[in-house]
């Protein structure tokens, strides 16, 4: 993680690249100690894949696209092709699992591989691919990640019992619904540096009339107050489409919601795309769209550039958010949970906002769809099939994401539906409220 491709030569990247993979897995593992055989192949929600088969995707996607499309080696374990492949089976039909131990040994034998292929590989050539597979092991290590909460949430409901107790609410007093107004003008979007994902190529220049956004995430002891008004009673907050699914789901409240006075000004967490949209009409406001939101968080208008991060171009730090810090350092163990919004204000925007990245994925009001002049990497189906009018783009990271995934051009998508992933909001206005 700590290498940049311009000051080293070639062996030392090899070196560093490889150094990267085995810290990135070191966090992988470290998911599955202590799990049960149960939890390994138990599928939680029809959505998505049990943890086990996650595991096992990572091997097979390191050795599809490194092993077999790049260094030309055989398929090693193909009696693992049509299980752990992305379009092989249903995911009610990934229950029937190697055990942990034979998927570990799965993953130390491609992983050994590999090792043996960044030894003599020209990792200059390789580097896209490389940084691709970091990201993607990052990206299904955080879907463990919420996959377990999930479990955890159903098995024992502690989540769900409100605190009755609000004398100690005083101590935490609401974070103010503040708003900043962006000015009109262009800004840059997306990113073409060699990490950037094929979704958020090229860059380009967008124009915005003047809009306000939050400062903060929307927090429980706000969403609360949409709660106790009967906001999932009414229907006239809901698009006809989210009340529809309220009616399927019967939800109430959000998913990850735990009231206690000290998780006052915590983000709301685990809310669908269409409980974000509802909020956001109670309090008159609506979800910024992606670009809003990016220009927000990234444009440094007197710069007249974008940021990589709100703060600036310096890697995250546990100064700046609340992300999921690599198992290895052990200075500063990963928080774990949610924290409050205004927790870090090393973290600001140049315009000012807080608590972009990291704690929360935030929800847009926008299709995930594709930058004119995309193309896609390393294969169709890893965002193009999504370019389907069904997804909508989340932006930002939690608390769960690892710093490969965590920028403010990357972009996340989901269907309206997905409340799991430990996703939350922040609103947006075309006029001061
Ligand atoms: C970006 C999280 C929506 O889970 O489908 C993992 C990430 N893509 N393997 C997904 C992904 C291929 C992707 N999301
Ligand atoms: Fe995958």
């Amino acid at each position: 993680m700590n290498y940049q491709n311009s000051l080293l030569n070639k062996s030392s990247l090899n070196e560093a690249i490889a150094r990267a993979f085995q810290q990135r897995r070191a966090t992988t593992l470290a998911l599955f100690e202590g799990i049960e055989e149960t939890t390994f192949c138990r599928q939680v929600h029809p959505d998505f894949s049990p943890v086990g088969w996650h595991l096992g995707h990572i091997a097979y996607t390191e050795s599809l696209w490194l092993l077999e499309r790049s260094a030309g080696l055989r398929c090693l374990f193909p009696q693992y092709r049509k299980l752990f492949a992305a379009d092989g089976l249903p995911k009610n039909e990934r229950v029937q699992l190697p055990t942990l131990e034979e998927i570990r040994y799965y993953l130390s034998v491609v992983r050994e591989e590999v090792l043996n292929y960044l030894e003599v590989a020209d990792v200059e050539q390789e580097e896209r691919l490389l940084r691709f597979l970091l990201q993607h092991e990052s990206q299904h290590n955080e879907i463990i990640t919420f996959i377990l909460e999930l479990l955890r949430t159903q098995e024992s409901g502690v989540r769900n019992q409100e605190s009755t107790d609000r004398s100690q609410e005083l101590l935490f007093p609401n974070c103010p619904s503040e708003m900043i107004q962006i000015p009109a003008g262009e800004f840059e979007i997306g990113n073409n540096s060699i990490d950037a994902l094929d979704n958020e190529q090229p860059v380009h220049r967008i124009y915005l009339e003047a809009y306000w956004i939050d400062r903060y995430p929307v927090t429980c002891g706000q969403y609360r107050a949409f709660i106790e008004a009967g906001g999932y009673q009414n229907s006239c907050w809901w698009l006809p489409s989210g009340w529809e699914w309220l009616q399927a789901e019967s939800a109430v409240q959000p998913l990850y919601w735990c009231y206690d006075p000290a998780w006052h000004n915590h983000p709301v967490c685990g809310v669908s795309w269409y409980e974000a949209e509802a909020y956001s009409r109670f309090v008159g406001k609506r979800l910024p769209t992606e670009a809003e939101w990016e220009k927000a968080v990234s444009w440094d208008a007197k710069a007249n550039r974008r940021r990589i991060y709100p703060w600036g171009d310096e890697k995250p730090t546990p100064r700046h958010c609340n992300f999921s810090i690599p198992h290895q350092d052990l200075a500063s163990p990963q928080i774990g949970k949610t924290t409050a919004v205004d927790a870090y204000p090393a973290g600001q925007s140049a315009y000012g906002l807080y608590d972009a990245l990291g704690n929360v994925w935030e929800w847009t009001a926008s299709w995930f769809d594709r930058y004119s002049g995309f193309q896609s990497y390393p294969y169709v189906g890893y965002s193009q099939v999504y370019f389907d009018q069904q997804h909508r783009v989340l932006k930002g990271g939690s608390w769960a994401t690892c710093p490969w995934s965590l920028r403010s051009s990357f972009r996340n998508w989901y269907h309206p539906t997905v409340r799991q992933l430990f996703a939350g909001f922040r609103c947006a206005s075309n006029r001061s409220l």
